[in-house]
């Protein structure tokens, strides 16, 4: 059970949460362990006091100085922004030193998507492969702020893995609830390792979800799933990091894959507070991409009238789901995704897009990806899929600068990698003669049998590269 008195001490006094939609606009506390509007249900977001601009230029120094800091919270990149988060000195930080991603150019990635240049930020490169941790790292500590004793998710694997991590961190206990046989091997492995307890169910995703959510309703859970607005607050981290790798100079594009929408409505709301402060004078063109089969935002999309009278403001009030989610890209085999209200505001605010890719453009987008010497996994490559795709259609223009975020690491699926090259990688739909369907990979890279000799292997070496 929760504390009868959980702690007061740890949150930021001024913050709250606030409902999202704008007739209502309902505020609660931040100790409230809620996780839709108590009102109306629709979303909640943290509204925290802003700096004011004249207190920008130390607070990006301070920022900055910490990054050299030898303090846990100092050399998190997430806690190093704590100024712009829900909590006060008091608060239990859980960390495992997250954040303070690479920056990497990606010329090979350009190349192939039609671009003067491009850069990839790479959040599989946190310290349990993806960018949730950077999201749970706050989440966690707001649970043992309020005292929780289990913190439960649903997840596609990698916020079940994360969740799990900083969990056992905390030494809280963890449940997560995973789709059986629909998630990798490698972030199931995660998420036992860590000691959770593991719970598989028949069912994709969104059953899951709305599973989750029930289970949450008892007062003894605590959820952690990005509907939770703890989440957004330290994913909103890496738009504040982001832009220090920028130098302050604010990228044309930011492009990211879309499966629940926590992180795009993260990295929007960053961005937001950033012009509200000050230290941007305009916000990137947030643009979100999904697998063709799981896109329900990207149908959505095409279907808004976006002409430059429209008011970015004015969001539908109903998502149609898909039904039967389809794509290799597990982490974001979704149909109904919690929150697409956040990240569809953000990406008509900054006036990005919403789109889907093919299985195809994506398997070879990865691939691209993997020859600048940077892995991830294939959700993360709708990125790289889906400029080449906004690039050819000419919303993304000669000159303009790009930033791609990737999500998870190349190792969360490496089957997946392994399957493109060797020319084995299957769409799990049947032709009708009962054969499985091959992804033809324009990039494949298969290992070669040689003869276990010197001479043999130099003329191997010499054919290869005539
Ligand atoms: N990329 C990866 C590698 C992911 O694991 C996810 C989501 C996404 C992109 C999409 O991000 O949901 O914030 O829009 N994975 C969740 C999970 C659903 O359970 O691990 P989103």
């Amino acid at each position: 059970m929760m504390d009868a008195s959980p702690r007061t001490a740890g949150v930021a006094a001024a913050a709250v949460q606030r409902c999202i939609r704008p007739p209502c606009g309902a505020s609660f506390s931040v100790r409230d362990r809620i996780y839709v509007c108590g009102t109306c249900g629709g979303p909640l977001e943290i509204v925290v006091p802003l700096p004011r601009a004249s207190e920008a230029a130390a607070l990006t120094a301070q920022w900055r100085s910490r990054a050299g800091s030898l303090k846990p919270e100092d050399r998190s990149g997430v806690w190093r922004f704590r100024e712009l988060l829900p909590f006060d000195h008091a608060a239990p930080i859980v960390t495992l030193a997250e954040g303070n991603t690479p920056l990497y150019d990606a010329p090979r990635c350009a190349k192939y998507s039609g671009v003067d240049a491009l850069r990839l930020k790479h959040q599989g490169c946190n310290p349990t492969g993806s960018f949730k941790d950077t999201g749970m790292t706050t989440c966690v500590t707001h649970a043992v702020l309020l005292g929780a004793r289990t913190v439960v998710c649903a997840s596609t694997g990698n916020t079940s893995a994360s969740l799990a991590a900083y969990a056992a961190r905390a030494g809280v206990q963890c449940a997560i609830l995973l789709p059986r046989g629909q998630i990798t091997s490698s972030k199931l492995a995660q998420s036992m390792d860590y000691g959770a307890i593991v719970c598989e169910i028949d069912g994709n995703f969104d059953d899951c979800m709305r599973l989750i959510q029930e289970i949450a309703e008892d007062p003894s859970i605590y959820l952690a799933n990005s509907i939770n607005p703890f989440r957004i607050e330290g994913q909103k981290t890496v738009a504040f990091e982001l832009m220090e790798q920028c130098e302050w100079r604010i990228p044309d594009h930011v492009v990211v894959p879309g499966g629940n929408m926590g992180n795009s409505s993260a990295l929007g709301k960053g961005f937001e507070e950033m012009l509200q402060i000050g230290l941007i004078d305009r916000l990137p063109k947030l643009s979100v991409v999904q697998a063709e089969g799981s896109a329900p935002l990207a149908r959505l999309f095409s279907t808004l009238n976006l002409d430059s009278s429209q008011d970015p403001a004015e969001i539908p009030d109903e998502l149609a789901p898909v039904e039967n989610p389809w794509t290799l890209a597990t982490a974001i085999k979704i149909g109904s995704p919690v929150s697409w209200k956040k990240a569809l505001r953000s990406v008509l605010r900054s006036r990005g897009r919403v789109i889907a890719v093919s299985e195809q453009e994506m398997a070879d987008a990865k691939a691209t990806i993997g020859r600048d010497g940077i892995g991830c996994e294939p959700a993360s490559a709708t990125t790289v899929a889906g400029i080449r795709k906004l690039a050819a259609a000419g919303f993304i223009r000669h000159g303009e600068s790009i930033v791609a975020v990737l999500t998870g690491h190349l190792l969360k699926d490496p089957e997946y990698a392994s399957h493109y090259h060797r020319g084995t990688l299957a769409f799990d739909s049947q032709t009708k003669d009962g054969s499985a369907r091959l992804m033809q990979g324009s990039f494949r890279n298969a290992p070669v049998q040689v003869a276990a000799t010197k001479a043999a292997i130099l003329d191997h070496l010499r054919r290869q590269s005539t």
